[in-house]
Parts: structure tokens; sequence; C-alpha cells
């Protein structure tokens, strides 16, 4: 078993925004989920660089569009490195591996008689990078972009895509292919008003991958970019062949993309000869104040400044418990703090406090191996081993968080009902005491486990105020009863400090 997983790869045109390690983070949670299960994983993620919106930001800062994206990439690199994201490969669609796998990509299709030459007149929106009917503005601009389109006449390569119809509908019958289902539903929709066929060349410029039987002509971004997810498995590790994992392919987007990926991308692959790829998730919008995040927009919030006022692990179980994933989100700092003070460190923190604490006051921090035969944490563990793949199989990445989260709440009311500090004052009680204390930290070790695709230094700093084994991530050790016996425990620190509530810009 595989799991291939894809970000969109972002264009460079600005530096990444919290949007942007919305999808990173999800996706890295996905993968290092599937790693604990033991499936091989491989996570893609990279920026989109010949757009025409990257040309145009470079000429403003009188640097050749090359000479931009060189300077500007090392912020995007940063992001997976931020945010704790386990890639395997960031792809540069400047890469030669990409350049001339586009190329012989667009030369197949070219080949079958899918491209043929037309005049392109029509509206092009440079925010989106795509061509706009009168229908799909509001008021004569972009919605997303709040800008007015540019008329663009000229004569360029035409992909056939009106030949695919069929085939399209045949994989959105597939009820795994798109998910979650009303966007199949979208996709499908774009299939009832007509397909047009689409331009995948521009005329007239010179900033992107030129067309192998017209150089005077560069690749549409899009025919460029989507073309990066199977691109980097024939180049990405030049000693190991990667391209089985195709057959095992999840892309990642969030719902402005839709329409590229759910009708362009699979097409322009059948075309050329490849299998679609498995499966897309499409993610809703995080939004502040009801509006999307967007650099045009100006309501930015940089999720590096939040990585250096909280550290990297609130962010990403914030980013994960936030919004029902798949679904459009509200967002304030606001409720990112009270989340921090409530959720994680007083669910969480105080609970690994606690534990440690009573461990090492009324143990001189010995931890006694004293599994109980029916605990109720047994079999809550158990339920929580194999309800989060389910949860997760399914991207219910808050879900999957919600299940966890009960397991602690559990842990927290255990403590309230077992009174450890009155088991403690009668010596007759000090096998229960004992029990009780095991039943805490191997309720933690569990958690630690299960939480670590979400909060990966967290996990493995409880794991170490409990003096256990550094984490072993195997899935199969969210089950009671694991945790060995230990001596030299402390009280931990706080594992989420107070913060003062900042005022980011
Ligand atoms: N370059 C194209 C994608 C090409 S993929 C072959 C592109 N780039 S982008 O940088 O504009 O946005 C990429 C993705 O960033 C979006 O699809 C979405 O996944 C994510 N997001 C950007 N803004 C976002 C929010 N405000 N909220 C959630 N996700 C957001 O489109």
């Amino acid at each position: 078993m595989a799991f291939y997983l894809s970000t969109p790869i972002y264009y460079v045109n600005s530096t990444p925004h919290i949007g942007h390690a919305y999808t990173t983070i999800a996706a890295d949670i996905l993968v290092r989920h599937h790693r604990q299960r033991g499936e091989e994983t491989f996570f893609l993620t990279g920026v989109d660089e010949h757009a025409e919106k990257v040309a145009r930001i470079a000429v403003e800062q009188g640097l050749s569009p090359r000479e931009y994206v060189d300077q500007i990439v090392g912020a995007w690199q940063e992001l997976p490195a931020r945010v704790n994201a386990s890639i395997d490969y960031f792809i540069r669609t400047t890469d030669e591996g990409h350049k001339l796998f586009v190329q012989d990509f667009l030369q197949r299709i070219y080949d079958k008689g899918d491209i043929y030459q037309d005049v392109y007149a029509g509206l092009y929106c440079v925010g989106c990078e795509a061509f706009k009917t009168e229908a799909e503005l509001v008021d004569g601009k972009c919605p997303d972009h709040d800008v007015e389109p540019e008329w663009i006449e000229e004569k360029n390569w035409f992909f056939r895509l009106s030949a695919y119809e069929d085939r399209l509908l045949q994989l959105y019958e597939q009820p795994d292919f798109v998910r979650p289902a009303f966007r199949a539903n979208e996709a499908k929709g774009f299939i009832a008003g007509g397909l047009r066929d689409f331009s995948i060349s521009r005329a007239g410029q010179t900033w992107g991958i030129p067309i192998p039987w017209d150089p005077d002509q560069v690749a549409y971004v899009w025919a460029d970019a989507l073309v990066n997810y199977r691109s980097a498995l024939d180049y990405a590790r030049p000693d190991e062949d990667l391209t089985h994992l195709w057959a095992d392919a999840h892309h990642l987007i969030g719902k402005d993309i839709l329409r590229f990926h759910c009708v362009y991308w699979p097409a322009l692959l059948i075309a050329a000869g490849y299998d679609p790829p498995k499966q897309l998730f499409v993610h809703g919008y995080l939004n502040i104040d009801d509006r999307k995040i967007s650099k045009s927009l100006g309501n930015v919030i940089d999720p590096l400044d939040l990585v250096d006022v909280y550290g990297v692990d609130p962010i990403r179980f914030w980013v994960a418990r936030v919004v029902p994933f798949g679904q459009d989100g509200n967002v304030t700092l606001e409720s990112f703090h009270e989340r921090y003070e409530r959720e994680l460190g007083n669910d969480l923190g105080n609970l690994l406090s606690r534990t440690t604490a009573m461990i090492a006051r009324y143990r001189g921090g010995e931890l006694v191996f004293a599994p109980t035969d029916r605990s109720e944490l047994a079999l809550a563990a158990s339920a929580l081993h194999d309800e989060v793949p389910i949860a997760l199989d399914a991207y219910d990445i808050d879900g999957a968080l919600e299940t966890i989260w009960n397991h602690v709440r559990r842990l927290n009311r255990h403590v309230e009902e077992s009174k450890p500090w009155a088991l403690a004052k009668d010596e007759a009680q000090a096998d229960e005491l004992d029990r009780v204390l095991y039943d805490l930290a191997d309720g933690l070790r569990v958690v630690a486990v299960a939480l670590a695709a979400y909060v990966p230094e967290t996990a493995a700093r409880i794991l170490d105020a409990l003096k256990q084994p550094p984490l072993d991530h195997a899935w199969g050790n969210v089950a009671y009863g694991g945790t060995v016996a230990a001596t030299g425990i402390e009280a931990a620190e706080p594992l989420f400090p107070r913060i003062d509530a900042p005022t980011l810009a």
C-alpha cells in the first residue's frame, strides 16, 4: 500500500500566507498518519513559477523573471520547513527535469492529434491565470481578485477537451475520485455547461516552457503546472524509480482550483497516455471576517509570525481543528488564542503536568507497571485505534482530532473520578494509586502516538516527560498497556506556557 500526496504548487508572486500553510499542514497530517500505518508515502509540494503575474512582478522590481524567482523561492522553501511538514520533494517548475517532462507530455498529445491551432479572443484574469466568461464576472470584475480582466486576442494552440466529456463523466461516477461528494457534483456541473477546448499555449511571451513544435510560444501556465504531480516522480530521485507511486496519487487542493484539477488535468493525462490520479480532495477557504485571505485583499496573516509567537504545534493543531475540513471557515486570532489556552494549555498541558507531578510527589518519580485487566481506558484506546484511520481515510482531519481529544477529556475525568490525592493518603490504597497513575501515564502515551501526525514535537515531549523510549510512531502503539515502568519522572514544564495574546499586523 502506498500513499502519494501533493499540495498545489504555489504561485511565487508573493510570500506565503496562512492559507497556503493551511493546505501544507493538512497534507502533512495525512502523510504522517499514513506513514504511521506503515505505508510507503511520498509528499510533494513546491512552486508554480511560470505565471504571467510572476513575470509582471519581476518587471516591477527591475529583475528578470529568473532572478526574481530565484530570490523569492527561499521564502517558499522555508514554509514546509517552518511548519514541520515532512516533505519528500520540493518541486520548482523551472527544474530542468520538469521542463523536459512537460515538453514530452505536450508533444504526446500533439502527436495524438488532440492539439490544434486557433485564434483565441477573450477576457483573461491574471490573478486566476485563466480566461473568464462574461457570466463568471461580477460588475465586470473577477470576483476572486476584484479586478477587471484584460482582453486578449492571439493565435495559439488548443487542447481538444471537448472530446473527453464521456471519459470525465465516467471518472466522476467512481465514488472516491473527487471528494467530498458535493465537489464531484460541481465538477459535473462544469461539464453540463458544455466543455470548451482550451488554449494550452501563449504567444508573445518568453517566460515559460517553449512549446516543442512551436518554440515561439510557451506553455500556458496551467498546462505546465498541473504536470508537476507526474513529472516529479520521473526525476525527484535520480537513483530511484518512483513511477509506481502514480497509481496511488492523491491531490489535495483548494476549492478555487477545482476546475483545473477535476476537469483539465484528468483529460490532459488521458490524452497524453497516462492514468488519471487516484483521488482528489477539495478543501474550503480559511476566511478572515468572511473574506478569503489573499494578498490582493490585504488581509494576510503571515503564518511564520504565528509560529514565532506560539511555536509550530499550536498552529498545526489549530489548522486541523478550527474548520471542518472540506468546508469554509471564518477564523480570528482571538479564537486561536482561546483554543491555545483552553484546549492545549488546560486539557492536554495540565493533564501532563498533573500526572507527572503526582508521580513525582506520591511515588518519588517512579512509575510502576500496573495495567488493569478490564480498564475502560483499554476499550477506549482500542476504539481510538480503529476510528482515527477511518476518519483520516475520509480526510476528516478535524473529526479524527476530535476523537483523540475525547480521549484527552476522558483522561481528565479519570483524574477527577479516581481522586489520586485521596488514594495517596491511605496506605491500604497503594496498589490502586499505582494503577491510577499507570492508567494516566499510559493514556498520555496513547494520546501522544495518536497525536504524532498533528503535533509531532508535542508528542515527543510527552513521552520524554514520562521517561518512555523515544516515540515509536507505529499505529499499533495506539493500544492500552504499552507504557513501561520508569524512574526519575519529574513534574513536567508546561507544554503550552501562557503567552500574552499578541497583536499581529
Ligand atoms: N499555482 C496555482 C496552483 C497550481 S497546482 C498545479 C495556485 N496557486 S496559489 O498560490 O494561488 O494557491 C494555491 C492553493 O493555496 C489553493 O488552492 C489553496 O489550496 C491554498 N490557499 C490559498 N489561499 C487559501 C485560503 N485563504 N484558504 C485555504 N487555502 C488557501 O492556485
